[in-house]
This record gives C-alpha cells, sequence and structure tokens, in this order.
C-alpha cells in the first residue's frame, strides 16, 4: 500500500490553475524532496495533501486513507509544518506543545518528555519561557517542527522546514530527518536549497507552473546527461533564468 497517492490533484483560485493534474505514488518510507519554482505549487499541494485546502477535482489517499472521506483518521497519522507555520503565538512554546500534543490525545508527561527532548535537540531550551510571538523567525520554525513530531507521526510533510535555520540546528534536523527515515517514516519536504536536497532526499520531484517536470532518483533525472548538478538540471526543467543586468546599473 503507497504511504502516499495523488490521482490528478487539481487545484483552481479563480482563473488561476495553482496544481494541475497532479499524480504521484510514494512507498512507505520514501524521501521526496519537492522543488519548484516561486508560485509552482509547492505549498497548495501540500495544504490539501494535509487537509488544509479542499481540491478543486482529483483525490489523495494517505496509508491508504481517503482524506476527503476520513480527514480525521488521516490527520492522526500525519505531522505538518504549514508554510505559515500557523502556531498559537501568544502562547509559551511548552504551552504550545501540550496543546497540540493534547489534541493528539498525549498525556501531560509524555508530552513533556518529549518536549524537553525536541528543545534540547534543536536548543530551544533558553526559549521555554517566552511567548512564540517574542520568539525570532527561526526559533518560530524550530517550535513548528517540535509540534510536527510530537507525537511520532508516520508521514511527515515539512514545508520549507531550513528556510532561516541556523547551519548547526540544520544540521540536527537533517539528523533526525535521516533517521526518521531509517525507522519507516514517510517524509515530503519543500526546500528552495538545492544541495541540501541533493544530499538529503532519495527522491525528487519538480513541479512547475502546478504540474509534475520531473520525478524520480537524481540520477533518473540525469538521465544520459552524468553527474550533472541538480541546479543545472533544475534550471533546465523548468526554464526562464535571466542574466543579471539592470538597465540603470
Ligand atoms: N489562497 C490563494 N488564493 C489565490 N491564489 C493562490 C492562493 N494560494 C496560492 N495561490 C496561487 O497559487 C500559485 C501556487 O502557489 P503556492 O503557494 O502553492 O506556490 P509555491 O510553489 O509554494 O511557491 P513558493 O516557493 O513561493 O512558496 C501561485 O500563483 C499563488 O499566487
Ligand atoms: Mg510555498
Amino acid at each position: 500500500m503507497p504511504a502516499l497517492e495523488l490521482l490528478n490533484l487539481t487545484k483552481h483560485f479563480g482563473d488561476k490553475i495553482a496544481v494541475d493534474g497532479l499524480s504521484l505514488s510514494l512507498e512507505a518510507g520514501a524521501f521526496l524532496g519537492l522543488l519548484g519554482r516561486n508560485g509552482a505549487g509547492k505549498s497548495t499541494t501540500l495544504k490539501m495533501v494535509t487537509g488544509l485546502l479542499k481540491p478543486t477535482s482529483g483525490s489523495i489517499r494517505v496509508l491508504g486513507i481517503d482524506i476527503a472521506a476520513e480527514p480525521i483518521a488521516v490527520k492522526r497519522q500525519i505531522g505538518v509544518m504549514p508554510e505559515d507555520m500557523a502556531l498559537l503565538e501568544y502562547l509559551t512554546g511548552p504551552q504550545y506543545l501540550r496543546f497540540v500534543g493534547r489534541m493528539y490525545g498525549l498525556d501531560e508527561a509524555t508530552i513533556d518528555a518529549r518536549r524537553l527532548e525536541l528543545f534540547g535537540k534543536l536548543d530551544l531550551a533558553p526559549a521555554a519561557n517566552a511567548l512564540v510571538a517574542d520568539y525570532s523567525f527561526g526559533m518560530k520554525k524550530k517550535i513548528a517542527l517540535c509540534a510536527a513530531l510530537i507525537h511520532g507521526p508516520r508521514i511527515l510533510f515539512l514545508d520549507e522546514p531550513f528556510e532561516g535555520i541556523d547551519a548547526v540546528t540544520s544540521r540536527t534536523i537533517k539528523d533526525i530527518l535521516q533517521t526518521l527515515q531509517q525507522r519507516g517514516v514517510t517524509l515530503i519536504l519543500t526546500t528552495h536549497i538545492l544541495d541540501l536536497v541533493e544530499r538529503l532526499c532519495p527522491l525528487i520531484a519538480i513541479l512547475d507552473e502546478g504540474k509534475l517536470k520531473g520525478f524520480g532518483t537524481l540520477d533518473e533525472l540525469r538521465g544520459r546527461a552524468n553527474g550533472e548538478s541538480l541546479e543545472n538540471l533544475f534550471v533546465g526543467l523548468v526554464g526562464g533564468a535571466q542574466t543579471g543586468e539592470l538597465s540603470w546599473l
């Protein structure tokens, strides 16, 4: 049974087609890097597969469950870091995680133990008594990651988890994600950091104007272009690169 199965997934916003007939299947334990230019439809896709946005048409099955028919059953098993992080800013980090953990049915002792471990790993301990509203951007990202992990999800969807994160914590997060994959968790992340995808994600999908332009391992994407960098493959596939000349400079 695929961990995630998208069939003809489509999303219209008025005249704009944000996601256009996307079909994709991922086995359990897959680790997918979802790439695309700004506005390609990555976040819209993640919002639909995590039940935050209703598709215009098409179907989504998560761990064999149809998300339209059984959204709560799906949400119980997934962890999500959405694009806007969707935090409750007037709680402290620990209060927010207690709120999230309780929604997943965890008891307070379990939540607090997991939170302490996460705060230690992600260097959040100094932020324990501050309101999320007063966190730096990177700290907000980290607390959003804690919220996505606290219940032990079987599938993890992360929208730009590394943007704004310092190099040391990035390394820790990469290590956490690889450990999760080894334990059979399915991971899907979006990012614009291509060399990170090259090193971290065994599977890569490239979205362009809502359509799937490429899907496979880096070697499969390379085809006969042996040794080509992901950046060159990506720019070649989606096109549109401009020169840096500006008329007044
Ligand atoms: N709520 C909305 N209403 C109208 N248009 C929207 C809405 N959300 C997204 N769009 C449009 O859909 C397209 C895809 O947006 P999306 O946020 O999925 O892109 P993205 O690939 O995540 O881009 P980025 O890399 O900048 O995060 C864009 O043209 C965007 O303007
Ligand atoms: Mg986005």
